[in-house]
């Protein structure tokens, strides 16, 4: 494979999602189904995936209907190495109007508005904040900025989405987010991929039709090898701690469960890798993988892996184990014979599921009509702090060889 070729498809990776977790899933439900079965017990599996649902109508074969027919003047800041600010289908969405878009870099800032065909820009989201047309911002910045990103928006009296992480090793910053969100009574909303990818949208429906129980042990993992750094504003990527970045792996807790994680115990292993030595990098990060055992509001216990050092699958990837049932991939194994619709409910016409397994359009369409309904959003501030501090004070306890620590809980507000 030439260098060219294989430094897209490692972009490619990172900012739509690789094959990898898919693959890591088939490799998962292909042994299930090898397993031979001699007779029915109760807890057989039954797989759910698409082709296999059977005749039960599914929401996704109903049609879409609106919720409103207001344009929700939207702007979009953040057109980096990924290009995510029109990677989640605003542009596309029927109650949307995008108004003003912004980059730091002209060039990428008149991209952004070329894919979302809009005439206003401005060079900064500080700039564009103050414009008195938007409603609702859509923050696809580095990472270490989000926090003071969103909060600033927030209090320019906006509505706001953001890409993952939440905050960026930083509980003050946590705090910070969770008392503006509080105080302004403005939607925050977090645009965690994983929680709407198809599996983990699946055990969510039948984790709250109570086809697991409690979640007595869950798994997370995301896998992305960096031997060099990936460019990023002002190298943020560069020695990134693995689990200050979570959200793909802890989503298979939280946004299957809503709950959160009370005590964390996390290993790290020192990498050979230049940018991940503690020396190589501005964090004083030794590690390139980090692997967090937490435990759960409801008892349980939660394996949270974050790996940029060991080649081979990519992706992400999680399981589920509870009192009535377990769950790998789309195969539900377990006491309850009346599984709910587990299909993702349709996208308005027009709209794409997207990257990362069918997760943008879902999350854009969900930030919108949760604005519109004025109700909380799927992933609020609450499910994105808990996620994002989780994987802090993880990263905080492998720096202490695995000392147990408390993990701070953010409730709904
Ligand atoms: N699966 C996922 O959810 C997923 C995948 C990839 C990236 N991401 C997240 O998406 C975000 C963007 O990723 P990226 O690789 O494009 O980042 P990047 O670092 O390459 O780009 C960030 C962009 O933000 C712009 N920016 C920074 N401050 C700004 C300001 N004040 N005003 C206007 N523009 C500003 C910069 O000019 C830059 O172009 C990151 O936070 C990353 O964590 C999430």
């Amino acid at each position: 494979m030439g260098q060219s070729t294989s430094r897209r498809r490692f972009l490619e990776n990172i900012c739509f999602g690789s094959a990898g977790a898919a693959g890591l899933w088939n490799m998962a439900s292909m042994a299930e189904e090898r397993a031979p079965q001699t007779k029915t017990p109760p807890w057989a599996s039954r797989p759910v995936r698409e082709d296999d649902v059977g005749t039960v109508p599914t929401a996704a074969e109903t049609a879409w209907e609106p919720v409103s027919d207001r344009k929700l003047r939207v702007g979009i800041v953040g057109y980096g190495v990924c290009q995510f600010g029109a990677a989640f289908g605003f542009q596309d969405h029927p109650n949307v109007d995008i108004v003003a878009v912004s980059d730091l870099y002209p060039d990428r800032c008149q991209a952004l508005a070329g894919a979302c065909k809009c005439q206003k820009t401005y060079p900064s989201l500080e700039e564009l904040i103050q414009d008195d047309q938007v409603e609702a911002v859509f923050v696809a910045t580095d990472a270490p900025s989000h926090a003071r990103h969103c909060i600033e928006t927030l209090r320019h009296g906006k509505h706001v989405a953001c890409a993952v992480p939440a905050v960026f090793g930083s509980v003050a910053d946590a705090e910070e987010l969770h008392e503006t969100v509080r105080q302004t009574e403005l939607t925050y909303m977090l645009f965690e991929t994983s929680c709407y990818r198809d599996d983990c949208h699946a055990m969510r429906q039948i984790y709250n039709h109570g086809g697991f129980g409690k979640l007595v042990y869950s798994e997370g993992e995301y896998y992305h090898y960096f031997p060099t750094p990936l460019a990023s504003y002002k190298e943020w990527r560069t020695g990134l701690p693995p689990l200050w970045y979570p959200t793909h792996s802890d989503a298979y807790y939280i946004c299957v469960a809503g709950g959160h994680f009370t005590e964390v115990s996390c290993m790290g292993f020192r990498s050979q890798i230049p940018h991940l030595a503690a020396d190589g990098n501005r964090y004083k990060n030794p590690f390139g993988t980090e692997v967090a055992l937490f435990r759960t509001s409801e008892g349980g216990i939660a394996r949270i892996t974050c790996s940029w050092d060991t080649p081979g699958l990519e992706g992400e990837v999680g399981r589920v184990r509870g009192q009535r049932g377990s769950m790998t991939g789309m195969t539900y194994q377990g006491l309850q014979e009346n599984l709910p619709d587990l299909k993702k409910p349709p996208l308005p016409p027009g709209m794409s599921a997207g990257g990362h397994g069918g997760s943008h359009g879902y999350l854009c369409h969900e930030f919108i009509t949760s604005i519109l309904q004025k109700r909380r959003p799927l992933v609020d501030v609450a499910w994105a702090l808990n996620m994002s501090v989780a994987g802090v004070i993880a990263h905080e306890s492998a720096l202490k060889d695995g000392e147990l620590m408390k993990v701070p809980h953010f409730q709904s507000v």
